[in-house]
C-alpha cells in the first residue's frame, strides 16, 4: 500500500512488527478460502447453510438462543439499541462517553433512530455500578463495552459486572454488551464467553479485531430479539445477497484464534513490563487485563515520531504505526497483540525498548 506517512512507512518496513496478527491484505481472504469446497453454495439474503451454520455456532459459543451475522458492528449495535427502545417505548440509552457509538458513528443512533444517549462515567475511567444507580433518568438500555478500548482496554472486576447486571434486571433496564473484544477478556476473567454473556440481554461480537478476519459482526440474544434484528438488517441494506467472503473468513479465523487469547494476554503483560521500565513512558492500564494497552508519552507527536522511526531503523522492530495527540504536549498509542508477537526475538525486542527508553528520556 502506498502511503506518505513516514511512521507508517517505517513501521511497514520493519522485519518484526509488534502489533496484530499480520498485514491486512488480500492474503487474509485467500488463506481463509484455501480449504473451502468451490462447490459450496453462497448464502442468499441472510439464508443458506453457510450463514446459518456459523450463526448457530456463535449462538452456542455465546450461550444465547440465537445469533445473526451483520456486515458491521456499527449496524448491529444501533439496531440492538433500537429494538430495546421500541420494546420499552422509551428512546433513551446510556453508555460510556468514549463508546464507539458516541465517537465513531457520526451520531447514527440519534440521526437514524432518534434515540437519545446519556453518557455514564467520565472519559478517564470505566462505568461503575454507582454510575448506573445514580442515573437521573430512566433508560431502555445500558451498553457496556468490554474492554473499554479508548482508555487502553480497562475492565470492571467480574463482581461489579454481576452487580450491574442484577441492578439492571431489577429495574427493567436491558443490558447490551459491546463485545467487540469479548474473547480477549476471557483469560483475565477466567470465565467462558457464555458465563459473561449470561449477564447481558444482547451481545455483539466482532470478527476482525482479536480474531483477525476481514470484517463482520454477530448480534446474539433471544429468538424474538434476533428475529426483529433481521428485519432491521434488511431495512438498513445489511442483507447483502452474498456475505460468504466475510462469513467464511470470520468462521476460519474464529476457529483458528479463539483459543489463543491467553497467549495474546500473556504477551501484552510481558510487553507492558518492558514499557513500564521506560522512564518517560506510562502504560494504561498499568497491568493489562486483555491483549491491549495504551502507551502515553509526554512528548508531542512531532517529537516522538522521529524517535520511533530511528528505533525501527536501528532494530527492525516496529512498535506502532499510529500516534494520537493528547493535547499539544503529549501523545499516545494503542498496543494490541496477536500472532506477530511470538515471532519477535526477545533480544531484538529488548534492544528496541532500551533504545526507546534512552531516546525518550534524552529528549525530556
Ligand atoms: C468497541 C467497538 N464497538 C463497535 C465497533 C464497530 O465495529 P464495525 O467496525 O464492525 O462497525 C468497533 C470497531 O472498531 C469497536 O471498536
Amino acid at each position: 500500500m502506498s502511503t506518505t506517512n513516514p511512521l507508517v512507512e517505517a513501521f511497514n518496513q520493519t522485519a518484526y512488527p509488534v502489533i496484530g496478527h499480520g498485514k491486512r491484505n488480500v492474503s487474509v481472504l485467500i488463506e481463509a478460502l484455501e480449504q473451502i469446497d468451490p462447490e459450496l453454495d453462497s448464502d442468499n439474503y441472510g439464508s443458506g447453510e453457510v450463514i446459518e451454520r456459523f450463526q448457530a455456532q456463535i449462538a452456542q459459543y455465546l450461550g444465547k438462543p440465537s445469533a445473526v451475522f451483520f456486515p458491521s458492528g456499527t449496524m448491529a449495535q444501533q439496531i440492538a439499541l433500537r429494538i430495546w427502545c421500541d420494546r420499552k417505548g422509551l428512546k433513551k440509552v446510556a453508555y460510556h462517553p468514549l463508546s464507539h457509538l458516541e465517537i465513531h458513528e457520526e451520531q447514527g443512533l440519534q440521526e437514524l433512530h432518534q434515540i437519545e444517549s446519556i453518557l455514564l462515567a467520565d472519559k478517564t475511567r470505566i462505568i461503575r455500578l454507582e454510575d448506573v444507580v445514580n442515573l437521573k433518568e430512566d433508560v431502555a438500555c445500558v451498553l457496556l463495552e468490554l474492554p473499554q478500548r479508548e482508555i487502553g482496554g480497562q475492565l470492571p472486576e467480574y463482581e461489579e459486572l454481576e452487580a450491574i447486571s442484577s441492578y439492571c434486571r431489577e429495574k427493567g433496564i436491558k443490558l447490551h454488551l459491546d463485545g467487540a473484544r469479548l474473547y480477549e477478556t476471557l483469560p483475565y476473567y477466567q470465565k467462558t464467553a457464555e458465563e459473561i454473556c449470561s449477564l447481558f440481554d444482547s451481545v455483539y461480537v466482532s470478527f476482525y479485531k482479536g480474531i483477525g478476519g476481514i470484517a463482520g459482526a454477530m448480534l446474539a440474544g433471544d429468538e424474538e430479539f434476533t428475529k426483529e434484528s433481521k428485519v432491521w438488517k434488511r431495512r438498513h441494506g445489511g442483507d447483502l445477497i452474498s456475505l460468504y467472503p466475510y462469513i467464511l473468513s470470520a468462521e476460519y479465523y474464529f476457529n483458528e484464534r479463539k483459543d489463543k487469547m491467553g497467549l495474546y494476554y500473556e504477551a501484552a503483560k510481558e510487553l507492558a513490563d518492558f514499557y513500564r521500565a521506560c522512564r518517560a513512558l506510562e502504560v494504561r492500564p498499568q497491568v493489562p487485563v486483555s491483549n491491549m494497552f495504551h502507551v502515553h508519552v509526554p512528548l508531542p507527536k512531532s517529537k516522538l515520531e522521529p524517535i520511533l522511526i530511528s528505533v525501527y531503523q536501528d532494530t527492525e522492530v516496529g512498535l506502532t504505526a499510529n500516534l494520537k495527540e493528547n493535547g499539544e504536549h503529549a501523545c499516545y498509542y494503542e498496543v494490541s497483540l496477536g500472532d506477530r508477537y511470538a515471532k519477535i526475538p526477545k533480544a531484538k525486542l529488548a534492544q528496541a525498548m532500551k533504545l526507546l527508553d534512552e531516546r525518550t528520556a534524552d529528549v525530556l
